[in-house]
């Protein structure tokens, strides 16, 4: 029969882009978005509803959802920490939205500048709202293996937040090892607290690649049946609240591994490489995809 499905949400265009120094033009922003479309990625993180005052390089929200194409079938999530980026968001003609908590309190606090019980409570409200609305809401937790402040985080924690978020409604977890310490065998060991309190089909992975670990630990996340994985066009991106953290694990090593694996992306790997390739020299350095790079010399 065909080959099992494997979900990829591209979160190039937001996680990739938020932690750029310079602020990028809104139109290369919605250039790349469209460009990704034309890849086959059926799931694009266009942006996030967040305060410009925190994250500069996303104050174009509006802007970069007004102007990009949306290809029937595909999807353009972006986050919303709160009521007003809710709003903003609906009014922008979103149809799904992500909440973002996680497993550690000085990392909820530095980020959302709140504890991990009250941004429950918050996205409470903003989840019965975009529920209101007709909105998918999708939740994010953080720091699932490791904390840039407190280190060891215990894969009890990571279950009860990820439960939490699931309870308010979200149709899907995705869990992130945002500063890329984990090891494979720490991630199921994770995945294993995790998944006596969320089921498997509705839990993603998302590995930044500091410590060169996330392909790993994607495998190792697969092989515990996980189907949907994070992953950002050329490795960009990093935490602007997680010092030191590096890209996402790079779209195009993704695919290379798992339909050489016997899963199907929907992904064009070589127009993703060019698409990698062509935002890796607008932003004026090399690719982070070791894939693309390989492709690309051939
Ligand atoms: P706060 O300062 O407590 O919020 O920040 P506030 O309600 O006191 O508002 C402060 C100011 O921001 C006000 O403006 C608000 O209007 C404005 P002023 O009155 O001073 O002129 N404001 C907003 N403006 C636009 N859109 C909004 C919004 N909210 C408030 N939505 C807040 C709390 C949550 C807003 C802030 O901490 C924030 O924006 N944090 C976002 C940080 C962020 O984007 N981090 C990166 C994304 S998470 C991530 O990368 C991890 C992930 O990839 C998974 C992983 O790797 O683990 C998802
Ligand atoms: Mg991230």
């Amino acid at each position: 029969g065909p080959d099992p499905v494997l979900i990829l949400i591209e979160v190039g265009p937001r996680d990739g882009l938020q932690n750029e120094k310079q602020l990028i033009p809104t139109e290369t922003k919605v250039a790349l978005i469209d460009k990704l479309t034309g890849t086959g990625l059926s799931v694009i993180e266009a942006t996030s509803f967040v305060s410009p005052k925190w994250v500069p390089q996303m104050g174009d929200a509006q802007k970069v959802m007004s102007a990009i194409y949306r290809k029937p079938g595909t999807t353009y999530p972006v986050l919303t920490p709160n009521i007003k980026g809710l709003e903003a968001a609906i009014k922008s003609g979103a149809e799904e939205v992500a909440i973002f908590g996680a497993a550690s309190e000085s990392f909820s606090q530095r980020n959302i500048n709140c504890s991990v019980d009250e941004s429950i409570e918050r996205f409470g409200v903003v989840a019965e709202r975009a529920r209101e609305a007709g909105l998918r809401i999708r939740g994010y937790v953080s720091c699932v293996v490791g904390c840039p402040y407190e280190g060891h985080v215990d894969p009890e924690v990571v279950a009860r937040v990820s439960h939490a978020m699931l309870s308010l409604g979200c149709y899907e977890i995705s869990i992130g090892d945002t500063i890329g310490v984990g090891r494979p065998k720490e991630i199921q060991a994770m995945l294993n607290a995790v998944t006596k309190r969320v089921p498997t089909s509705q839990l993603a992975i998302h590995c930044h690649d500091t410590y060169g670990q996330a392909l790993a630990n994607i495998y190792a996340a697969v092989e515990a049946g996980v189907r949907t994985v994070d992953s950002s066009v050329a490795g960009l991106g990093g935490c602007p609240y997680a010092k030191g953290a590096t890209g996402n694990v790079a779209t195009e090593d993704v695919v290379y591994m798992l339909e050489g694996n016997g899963f199907s992306t929907g992904v064009d790997l070589f127009k993703l490489a060019a698409v990698g390739q062509w935002i890796s020299e607008e932003l004026g350095r090399p690719t982070g995809s070791r894939v693309a790079r390989a492709l690309l010399a051939k």
